[in-house]
């Protein structure tokens, strides 16, 4: 087994294992902004990512992704069930999104994700050569730094949190809060999206673990770790020229012809998950209809809701409220041949995702809690024209950052309806000016400016010149 000198550690691959109709297994990319983020920086490098190739059981052989080398990760169904759609997404996903869905705690579901995190941690292990750097990535794999300190003293460790963290009284909640806190803190570096993360875990380490430290810095087991924010971002210059491409604009021009020529189109693309406020927005759209303030004739909705954690049953759950409630509101104002919504339960490759960009007047970015959300910025950087309104929730990461958005509390049902109103209604200059000026900031703050400043920081961390390889 070839060693790297940077191995990354994810709980998912950028490769997603799935079966075809008539049964064959075929690759297509991965789900979510993690892979996103991650393969524009590792693609073209020599690091190693290990990971779960999305199905169970030994995963078929990987396909290499050109020097990238992929190490999978198996996982059995009942670690699946147990690791995967039980403590990391029905215990920590929900804890960390603020529990707008209740976490449940299960003490089964803790053995599990610890035998999966230590099997994660052997592979990273195996995989880094004398000195590496081994980045471990999110919430599926707190554990997994501390571990490998104790089976690889020798290598970097960071660790990158792409959720929320939450405030010490919703921590505080969990059954294994030490074990879950003190593994995070195996790291050198602990990076999150946002300074207030860094403070809620100083305030922890100090009350639960006896740690002295500040935001930047806490001294725990006799060391020092880290911590920052180091908020995520896209490749622009590549969503820039993908959304220029031909194919791009002729499928835009086809997407606009199809759903009415001289209509104002309201987009919003999600994985389909309770965090991200689908429901809320769906009920701002629906008053709006209701109240006559926007008509079917004018106005029209595309909501992207891409499957995701189908078998966990909060999900299922949204899922059916969700498609009963756009067949609400196309059965009540919708006309023949004229939907108030098109509603899209199906993921989408980067370039059709990118005409649909192209073709949205209003991006509908309305997360309940979101540690980043990309697709709020990828709307940015496929608008190389300056047009568009972009709607986003103060809740989302990106909030920070892009103070030119149409900022709105998506829990404020009056709030929300007004701020799509005022998009709707935005003169030419003003989207121009409030385009440029996020244009100008997430150019600034790419993705190779994240993975510099994180790798650099980690690299500071243990005094040691490295690069991606
Ligand atoms: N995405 C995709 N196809 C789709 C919908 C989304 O490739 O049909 C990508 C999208 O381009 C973005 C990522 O999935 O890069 C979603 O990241 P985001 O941070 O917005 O949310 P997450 O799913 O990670 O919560
Ligand atoms: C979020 C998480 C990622 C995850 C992605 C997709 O972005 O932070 O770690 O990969 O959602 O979710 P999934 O469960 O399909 O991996």
């Amino acid at each position: 087994m070839r060693q790297s000198s940077l191995v990354v550690v994810a709980n998912r691959l950028p490769l997603d294992d799935n079966v075809a109709p008539d049964g064959a297994c075929e690759w297509r990319r991965s789900p979510g902004g993690l892979a996103s983020a991650l393969h524009a920086i590792l693609e073209g490098t020599t690091a190693t990512w290990v990971g779960w190739g999305g199905g169970i059981g030994a995963a078929p052989p990987l396909p290499d992704i050109g020097t990238l080398r992929l190490r999978p990760v198996a996982l059995s169904e009942d670690e699946l069930r147990g690791y995967y759609e039980g403590f990391a997404n029905t215990t920590l996903w929900p804890l960390y999104h603020d529990a707008v869905e209740q976490p449940v705690f299960d003490r089964g579901w803790w053995e599990t994700y610890r035998t999966v995190n230590r099997r994660f941690a052997e592979a990273a292990a195996e995989v880094a050569e004398p000195g590496a750097a081994v980045w471990v990535q999110d919430y599926h794999l707190q554990l997994v730094p501390q571990m490998i300190r104790e089976l690889r003293p020798d290598v970097l460790i960071g660790f990158f949190m792409h959720v929320p963290f939450p405030p010490p009284e919703l921590f505080m909640q969990l059954p294994r809060r030490l074990e879950l806190l003190g593994g995070m803190l195996g790291a050198d570096l602990v990076g999150f999206q946002r300074e207030q993360a860094a403070h809620n875990v100083a305030q922890l380490a100090g009350k639960m673990l006896g740690a002295r430290g500040a935001d930047d810095a806490i001294i725990y087991d006799g060391r020092v770790v880290r911590t920052g924010a180091f908020p995520v971002s896209i490749d622009v210059t590549e969503m820039e020229a993908l959304s220029a491409r031909p194919y791009v604009l002729n499928q835009a021009r086809q997407l606009k012809h199809d759903l009415g020529q001289h209509k104002k189109v309201l987009l919003s693309v999600d994985r389909l998950d309770y965090t991200k406020g689908i429901e809320h927005r769906l009920t701002a759209y629906s008053e709006l209809l209701r109240d006559g303030r926007i008509k079917v004739r004018d106005t029209v909705m595309v909501q992207v809701a891409v499957p995701s954690r189908e078998r966990v049953e909060s999900y299922r759950g949204l899922k059916d409220r969700i498609e009963r409630e756009v067949g609400r509101i196309n059965g009540e104002y919708g006309r023949v041949g004229e939907p108030a919504i098109h509603y899209l339960n199906q993921p989408f490759d980067r370039a059709d995702l990118a005409a649909l960009y192209r073709t949205a007047d209003v991006m509908v970015v309305t997360p309940l809690r979101d540690g980043m959300n990309l697709v709020a910025k990828e709307y940015v950087a496929a608008r190389a024209d300056d047009t568009g309104a972009l709607v986003l929730s103060e809740f989302a990461g990106a909030a920070a950052e892009l103070q030119d958005a149409f900022q709105v509390n998506p829990h404020d049902l009056d709030g929300l309806k007004k701020t799509l109103l005022d998009a709707l209604d935005a003169t030419p200059a003003d989207l121009r000016r409030r385009m440029q000026a996020m244009r100008a900031h997430i150019t600034e703050n790419d993705i190779h400016a994240w993975a510099r400043a994180y790798l650099s920081a980690l690299d500071h961390t243990g005094q040691l010149a490295r690069r991606l390889p």
